[in-house]
């Protein structure tokens, strides 16, 4: 079963605090979401592999260490994935971006895709899903399942706020898949929205509401 890794840092919570807060305009709920993604893909990648490389500093010369094996890429779910995505991306340089489009049908809660581009490479990359949202848990498996339907492997989820259920049905669903959250609340709604949460994080991302 994929392992739950939860963020508790200190700066991560303050920051999801206020993006809970539902007066919190768009512009700060960006701004937010995009420094809480900074900081989560740094624990999210501290298991990569790298290789001992010689260099000559100024002073002498020594081994010191580069990433090696797989490069990344990274996929966020449209819409609100996209709001993830510089701030990995000021990490992570040289890391190309796929995209998968769904979106939740509001009466029977499943996923509807709508578009899927990933690089070419994608098979041979560590791919990290982007959504930050994880409730049912439909969109991630069902990306997911996208994902490896074209050939990939290594995949890791990224969600700011997960329910229990999104959770479960992952690691039912995707038991290879480690999920990588700021908070695991405590339940969904009647209209499958995340309890406490932070509302429709497409939505306020985008100002569409
Ligand atoms: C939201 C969210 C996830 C999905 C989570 O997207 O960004 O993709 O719901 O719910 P689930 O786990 O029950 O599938 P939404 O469908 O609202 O689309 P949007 O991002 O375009 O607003
Ligand atoms: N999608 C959201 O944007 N918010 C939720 O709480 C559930 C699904």
């Amino acid at each position: 079963m994929g392992k739950v890794h939860v963020f508790d840092h200190p700066l991560i919570q303050h920051k999801l605090s206020i993006m809970r807060n539902k007066d919190t305009g768009c512009k700060e709920f960006r701004e937010l979401l995009d420094e809480i993604s900074m900081l989560m893909v740094y624990e999210v990648t501290r298991d990569l592999s790298t290789q001992t490389i010689e260099v000559e500093t100024p002073i002498c010369r020594t081994t010191t260490r580069v990433l090696a094996g797989k490069p990344i890429g990274i996929i966020p779910i449209l819409r609100a994935g996209l709001g993830m995505v510089d701030g990995i991306l000021q990490l992570i340089p040289n890391a190309k971006v796929g995209h998968i489009g769904l979106y939740r049908d509001p009466e029977t809660l499943e996923p509807v895709e709508y578009y899927c581009k990933l690089p070419e490479d994608a098979v041979h990359r560590e791919l990290i899903v982007l959504d930050p949202m994880l409730a049912t848990g439909g969109s991630a498996c069902a990306a997911i399942s996208f994902i490896k339907k074209r050939g990939c492997s290594n995949i890791r989820l990224v969600n700011l706020i997960a329910a229990p259920e999104g959770i479960a049905r992952v690691q039912a669903e995707h038991p290879d898949v480690d999920i990588y959250v700021a908070a695991q609340d405590e339940k969904l709604n009647e209209h499958g929205y995340i309890v406490p949460g932070l509302g429709d994080a497409g939505d306020r991302l985008f100002g569409t509401k």
